[in-house]
């Protein structure tokens, strides 16, 4: 690739702040000055150095960010915040997106990436990647609830929707509220506050725990990301 396309990707600056950078002569492939911005670059074999720091190409990035309530599942927005608008200027990059979309006010496990391929096999409907959620929900959730959701809904819009397992963590029977976790392995929109709408509930808090075998980091404050490990990555990698 060209020199210049490396370093921005490497976290040097906008390709014109690279270009200064070039100029002044601080940038060195296999120890010689390169000051040519198109000048190509083996970017696994080429070592390249930026005032003698090693710089290291990578390709894809990957993160887990405890969304918020508030922020959207979006790469921009005219009115809102945007779950990218919560990386650092280092991490920001251009070709980040939010795998899939949580609702704007739930909270919990949201993957960033610029890994297309990674997404698709996340939010591809025959792979069956487990997602879990925990839900406070306004009335009393039932074992007639669990049948139901077990055997397959129909939402009030008419469209049918796979089986969920739910589990009822809590019930209060004073404030007619209970707590629960539900796994599903589709991802219509609004799906789990429209299946609890199906059993004439009411979704009040929803927080997504888990997708496929990744549970969200509870250290992670709201708002709070870090880069996935290797094994958390192969947790992702659906098994069918
Ligand atoms: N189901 C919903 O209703 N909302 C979400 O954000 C995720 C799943």
């Amino acid at each position: 690739m060209r020199l210049d396309k490396f370093l921005s990707e490497t976290g040097c600056g906008s390709r014109k702040e690279v270009k200064r950078l070039l100029k002044q002569g601080i940038i060195t492939v296999n120890d010689q000055i390169v000051k040519d911005a198109k000048s190509q670059v083996n970017e696994w074999a080429d070592q390249i150095a930026y005032d003698g720091e090693p710089l290291r190409y990578q390709k894809y990035f990957y993160y887990m960010l405890h969304k918020p309530q508030g922020v959207i599942s979006a790469t921009e927005d005219k009115y809102d915040e945007t779950v990218i608008d919560l990386l650092s200027d280092e991490d920001y990059r251009e070709d980040l997106f939010p795998v899939g979309r949580l609702d704007k006010d739930t909270e919990g496990l949201l993957i960033l990436t610029n890994d297309g391929q990674l997404a698709h096999r996340l939010l591809s409907p025959k792979k069956h990647v487990d997602k879990e959620y925990f839900a406070r929900i306004a009335g009393i959730v039932t074992e007639e609830d669990i049948e139901q959701f077990a055997f397959g809904l129909t939402l009030r819009s008419g469209e049918a929707v796979k089986p969920g397992q739910l589990v009822i963590d809590a019930v209060d029977e004073a404030a007619e509220e209970s707590e629960i976790r539900l796994v599903i392995q589709e991802g219509k929109f609004h799906q789990v506050k429209r299946m609890f709408e199906a059993v004439d509930k009411e979704v009040v808090y929803l927080k997504r725990l888990r997708m496929g075998e990744l549970y969200l980091d509870e250290e992670l404050e709201l708002g709070g990301y870090r880069p996935l490990t290797e094994a958390e990555l192969a947790m992702l990698e659906p098994s069918n």
